[in-house]
Formats: structure tokens, sequence, C-alpha cells
């Protein structure tokens, strides 16, 4: 590619930050095809901070701007990167999806299915790309369980379980994370979990869940601090959480228990508690009629392990061994250094800016070539949809189909979101 797209970032506050981190690491690997020509954000602090560390990263320093209106006057933008709130990504989208931008959305893609529903429509209507930032599938070792998963290693999958817990009655990230008008946990986290869980076993048909709201009030350790300590993924979100208040009321779910079915017959138990006290727990595996596969946490990059049934476990170079064809894209075997990996050492602020630099990499070429994304406004309203179906379940006491809840057709948890978002 010639000519540099460009590119301005929506949302200047830690994601935003973020994703400046791995647009630079793209561009030191000589494979970004953006210049960043404009910093959004009603507050301004945000913006200005996010250009001037662009500034130091990639050479150059985007207009810092606080509305859309203000980023159009910029000029000759053609993709933005919407890392705002939850809150305001289905505004954000559609009004730069009508002003012609592409885009690169975080998750979740919209705060409901409602509002998942009105960016797809206007994404089909404009045709612009819609890609929604989905990391934790384009972690090698994710990619690698998903090749050993399309081999047959392990055969059919029968069963998935996913354990998550822990964080007690401390903020996770900010407090917004445990609001259920800007976005609780179980939609913030459970995304993730909900992309992951169709990426390897394909769409969810039905899910039954007990949620809970285990703990009303929330601490925050960094208040009043220097803003060092705490929980601060990536280490730059103490500046803000120094700010915030020592305690809050909490109005979201912050705990999941289901069982879901998936329309390939697979079932998956899984567990997303973030109220834990006690042992910290991670477990997920899938179970097939060949093995199992045990995998580590995302963006660890340690081993997963593949059991077959009288063989010893396999968590080395023979894995690899299974899955000839498998590669790595362009991008990823670039910042993560080979195509062909089965355990990778970084710094998690490092892994994590890799990773972001591989969307911006799909984005480009996505935008370039008019293709769709790996993960399109569909697998992004997905994921919203399937995190919803835990909390409309336990509102509806039984069973429910994800479809259903996908289209708006159930939707008693989120009547009160929509009606706050004026949807
Ligand atoms: N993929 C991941 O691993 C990951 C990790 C963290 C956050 N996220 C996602 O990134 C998004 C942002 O999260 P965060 O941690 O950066 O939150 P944050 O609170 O740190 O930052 C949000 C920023 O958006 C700004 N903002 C609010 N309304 C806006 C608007 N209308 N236009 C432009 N900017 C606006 C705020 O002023 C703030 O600077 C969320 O969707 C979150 O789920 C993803």
């Amino acid at each position: 590619m010639t000519e540099k797209i460009p590119l301005a970032i929506i949302g200047c506050g830690g994601m935003g930050h973020r994703h400046l981190y791995g647009l630079a690491e793209l561009q030191n690997a000589g494979l970004s095809p953006f210049e960043l020509v404009g910093a959004c954000d009603p507050n301004l602090d945000n913006a200005n901070s996010l250009a001037d560390q662009a500034q130091e990263r990639l050479g150059t320093r985007p207009q810092p701007v606080k509305d859309l209106e203000a980023l159009a006057a910029v000029g000759a933008i053609q993709a933005v990167d919407i890392t705002t709130l939850p809150a305001h990504h289905h505004t954000v989208a559609i009004e730069a999806m009508e002003r012609g931008w592409h885009m690169m959305c975080e998750k979740p893609m919209g705060l409901t299915a409602r509002a998942c529903k009105l960016m797809i429509a206007k994404a089909q209507e404009t045709g612009r790309v819609l890609s929604v930032a989905e990391n934790y599938r384009r972690d090698p070792i994710n990619r690698l369980a998903k090749a050993l998963l399309d081999a047959g290693a392990i055969g059919k999958p029968r069963l998935m379980q996913h354990v998550t817990m822990g964080g007690g009655d401390g903020m996770l990230i900010s407090v917004w994370r445990h609001q259920k008008n800007a976005s609780g946990v179980l939609l913030d986290v459970g995304t993730h979990f909900a992309d992951i869980m169709e990426y390897y076993l394909g769409e969810a048909e039905t899910a039954y869940a007990q949620t809970r709201l285990h703990e009303k009030t929330r601490k925050n350790p960094v208040a009043g601090t220097d803003g060092t300590g705490g929980n601060s993924p990536a280490g730059i979100y103490g500046r803000w959480q120094k700010d915030m208040p020592a305690e809050f009321a909490a109005t979201a779910d912050d705990a999941a228990y289901a069982t879901i079915l998936f329309k390939s017959g697979a079932v998956a138990q899984y567990v997303e508690d973030h109220a834990a006290h006690g042992e910290h727990l991670w477990k997920r595996s899938i179970h097939g009629h060949l093995g199992s596969l045990d995998l580590p946490g995302d963006r660890s990059g340690q081993r997963l392990t593949l059991h077959r049934d009288g063989q010893d476990p396999i968590d080395d170079q023979a894995l690899l061994d299974l899955v000839p064809e498998h590669r790595l894209n362009e991008a990823t075997a670039a910042l993560f250094g080979g195509d062909r990996l089965f355990e990778y050492n970084f710094p998690f602020p490092e892994t994590d800016r890799k990773l972001i630099g591989v969307e911006y990499h799909e984005l480009g070429t996505c935008i370039e070539h008019g293709r769709q994304p790996e993960v399109s406004a569909h697998e992004g309203a997905r994921a919203v949809g399937l995190s919803y179906s835990l909390m409309e379940s336990q509102v509806a006491g039984r069973a429910l189909l994800v479809d259903e809840v996908c289209d708006d057709q159930v939707n008693a948890y989120q009547a009160e979101i929509n009606e706050h978002l004026g949807l």
C-alpha cells in the first residue's frame, strides 16, 4: 500500500491510548497502512494526552478535537477507531458511517442488542467496513487451538468448560464497568468470552443462566493515591482511577453461572464470576470424542495442552506437527516473531499492543480490498447477544434462544438500558 489511510481515534481514555500503542507497534514493524490525523474526545485533556503520546511514538501529532463535527473539519478522514465508552459506540459509529468513514469499533459492539442492530443496518446501508476489535481470538495460542480443533485433534467437541472467578469487591478498572446503563462486567468482559466460545464452537443456540449482583458496593483502592497500584491493565488506568471514588454503588450483575448449547450439539459450562472471594480460578477446556484441549489465559502466551487417551500430554512443537498447514497471518507473524507458535513470552503491555496492531492491519486490508473483517458487525453483535442471553435468561427464568436475544425479541433485562439510551 502506498497512500496512507487518514485515521482518527475517537475516545482517548485507557483503550484509546492502548490502541495508539498498537498502531505504533505496527508502524515500527513497517506494516501500518494508517496515518493518525485526529484524536477525538469530549475530554480535551484526554485527546491532548493521546496526541502528545502519538507525537512521541509515531513522530506526528494528530489534531485533538472534541467531537465528530470538529473531526470532519480536520479533513480527509477515511477511517476511525472507536474506543469510547460502550454507551456511545452506536451513536458515534452511525454518525461516522454517515460521514463515509470506515471503522474499527471496540467491543462490546453496542450497549444492547438493539444498538447493535442499528449499527448493522447502517453498515449495510453505507457499505462501510465495520470491524469489531475482538483481540482475544487473535492471540496466537487461540489461533493454534482453533487450528487443532479444525484438524480434528480432539474429534467432535462435546463440552467446553469456561470458569473465571475472582474480583471480590474491588473495582474492575473503572466505575462504569459496574453500572448496568454503561456496560456491566458481564457485558464488558463477557463479550470477549462469548466471542471466543463462538469462535471455537460455532453459533450458540440456547442459554440458561443464573446471574447475580453479589457485590453491591465496589471499592477502588487507587482513590486518592498517586495512581500506581490497583487493577490497571497495560499500566495506564491509574491516572484516572486515582480520581474515581473510593467506594460506589454497583448496579450491573457481576456473576453468571450458565449452560450454553451450541448449534453443533456441543455444550458449554460457563462461570464468569467477578465477585468471587477466596481462590481465584481460571479454567478453559474443550473435550471432544477423541481427546481434550486445556487452554491458558488469553494474552498470556502460555502453552495449551492436548490430552489424548493412552498418550502423553502434548504442549510443545509436536502440536504444530498436527496442523502442518497452520500459519499465522502476516502481521501476527511479524509482530509475534514467527508464523507457527505454540508459546510466546512478552510483558503484558507488549502483547496487548501487538494484538491491537494485528487488528489495525486487518482493518487496513479490508478498507484497501473492500473485504469483510473476520469479526464483522454480525460476529460483534452475536457476542453482545450471547452475553445478554445469560442476563435475559435470569429475568425470564428459563432457557432462551440466543438468536431471539440477538434479534432483540427478548429484551426485558435490557429494557432499562434501551430507555436510558433513548432507543
Ligand atoms: N479489547 C480489550 O481488551 C479492551 C480493554 C479495555 C477496554 N476495552 C473497550 O474499549 C472501550 C473504552 O474503554 P476504556 O477502558 O478506554 O474506557 P475509559 O473510560 O478509559 O475511556 C473512555 C473514553 O471515551 C471518552 N468518551 C466518552 N464519550 C465519548 C464520545 N461521545 N466521543 C468520544 N469519546 C468519548 C471518555 O472521555 C474517555 O476518554 C470500551 O468499549 C471497552 O469495553 C476493550
